[in-house]
């Protein structure tokens, strides 16, 4: 293209590139991916609606209202009037020193440990701490294994990767161990290298379930055996109903090949972006080797320090498991009494989602009927790596952002999808 008019030149550029593809500049990752976010993984779960005050029980966001801004707000300003040079300048390479000693300490309580600051890593959220382990740790045609059903926005991550995910299932005790075993077993007489199982050990995305203390030692026990790093994402390990879950697989093992991965996106605001992974220094080293974001958000990170140090964290996280517990109740003993003969589902003991199964109806179709009647939920295929036919019977419902007036119409509303697609 011969440039002819400098003052047309962003019209003359933009004829030049409108002839051209951009889908053939793409990264054999983006291919892979596909369209969508990450957590919808490519696939919209909004369907449409006409009633003027939709519900969605859609996303796992925590209860609004409840979020601890005033807090917050005054953690900020302190940060700004007194540290102010440091966090208005690039953070360092693992995060912010303050913050993770902060979480060191309260991740030692949690975990019964003792943690240094060495153990962490600080992230853009969990979320940025998978893709930090997937960078350190994938090659393309790897194996990962996910339980199936998963959270979406890791499969994908992983698939970004160009590793291959392989699904195991889940059942009441938690992660299929004999399905890894199998998982891993085949990968290798394929010549195939497993580079690590993912797993979600207390209260599930999507299914809500908590892994057994056995199922946990077996595990372990198995990965050791052929060398596959465990990932323990703990998003909803703080938000227990009456009980703690059994200790983590990073505390039983005491770190051997368990990277744990946390976040204050559940227990504070999914806004805060900051999430970690908490390891032995060895492995913390081997994800620093491949970090090139020049420290993320040392603004924020110091903010939630101060907040964390201050002690009011503690108190918000029982207040929220309380509120939990009783939005779950509510929803769970709505749909019992609106539309038992058509569901089934485990009540979980934290967390933010009812995974239910659906009887004699397809979800998909009951999906659909629901938002006609205003009510929007994602059907179970979402949670499937295959998509859109994985799974035609179950449904999830994220009760934690919802208020506990809307989960009992949403129970009503759910009754009417019912009611308009059953025989
Ligand atoms: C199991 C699980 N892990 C990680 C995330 C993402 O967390 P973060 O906001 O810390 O990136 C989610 C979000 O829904 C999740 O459900």
């Amino acid at each position: 293209m011969a440039v002819s008019d400098v003052g047309d030149l962003a019209g003359q550029l933009a004829r030049s590139w409108g002839r051209r593809d951009i889908q053939e500049l793409l990264s054999d990752s983006a291919i892979t991916i596909g369209a969508g976010s990450p957590t919808d993984a490519g696939r919209s779960w909004i369907a449409p609606t006409q009633v003027e005050n939709p519900i969605a029980l859609a996303g796992g966001i925590p209860d609004g209202p409840t979020v601890p801004v005033a807090e917050l707000r005054e953690s900020l300003l302190a940060v700004l009037a007194e540290e102010r040079d440091d966090s208005m300048t690039y953070g360092g390479l693992l995060g912010f020193e303050g913050l993770r000693e902060s979480v060191a300490r309260r991740q030692s309580v949690i975990e019964g440990m003792d943690l240094s600051p060495e153990n962490f890593t600080m992230h853009n959220g969990s979320s940025g701490a998978l893709d930090n382990i997937c960078n350190a740790f994938l090659n393309p045609g790897d194996i990962a294994i996910v339980e199936g059903p998963s959270f979406s926005g890791t499969v994908r991550t992983i698939r970004g990767h160009m590793a291959d995910v392989v699904e195991t299932s889940i059942d009441e005790q938690g992660t299929s161990v004999d399905g890894v075993k199998a998982c891993i077993e085949r990968a290798v007489a394929d010549g195939k290298r497993v580079k690590f199982v993912y797993v979600i050990p207390d209260f599930h995305n999507p299914s809500g379930l908590t892994m057994s203390l056995n199922r946990r030692l077996e595990l372990l026990d198995v990965c050791a055996e052929y060398g596959v790093m465990i990932l323990e994402d703990a998003a909803y390990t703080e938000l227990y109903y009456d009980e703690p879950p059994p200790p983590s697989m990073f505390s039983l093992s005491g770190g051997q090949g368990v990277l744990r991965m946390g976040s204050f996106s559940k227990i504070i605001a999914t806004g805060t972006r900051v999430g970690w992974v908490e390891a032995i220094p060895e492995y913390i080293d081997a994800l620093a080797r491949v970090r090139f974001d020049m420290g993320n958000n040392p603004l924020v990170q110091r903010a939630l320090a101060r907040y964390v140090d201050s002690g009011a964290l503690e108190p918000h996280v029982e207040r929220m498991r309380a509120l939990y517990a009783l939005k779950c109740k509510t929803l769970s003993e709505s749909l019992m009494e609106d539309c038992e003969p058509y569901i089934r589902f485990i009540r979980p003991e934290g967390g933010f989602f009812l995974w239910v199964e659906c009887i004699g109806v397809g979800s998909a179709e009951l999906a659909d009927a629901a938002a006609e009647e205003g009510l929007m939920f994602p059907t179970g295929s979402f949670f499937f790596k295959d998509g859109f036919d994985a799974d035609k019977s179950h449904f999830r419902l994220a009760f934690s952002n919802a208020s506990v007036d809307d989960l009992e119409l949403a129970s009503k509303r759910m009754k009417a999808a019912f009611l308009r697609v059953a025989d």
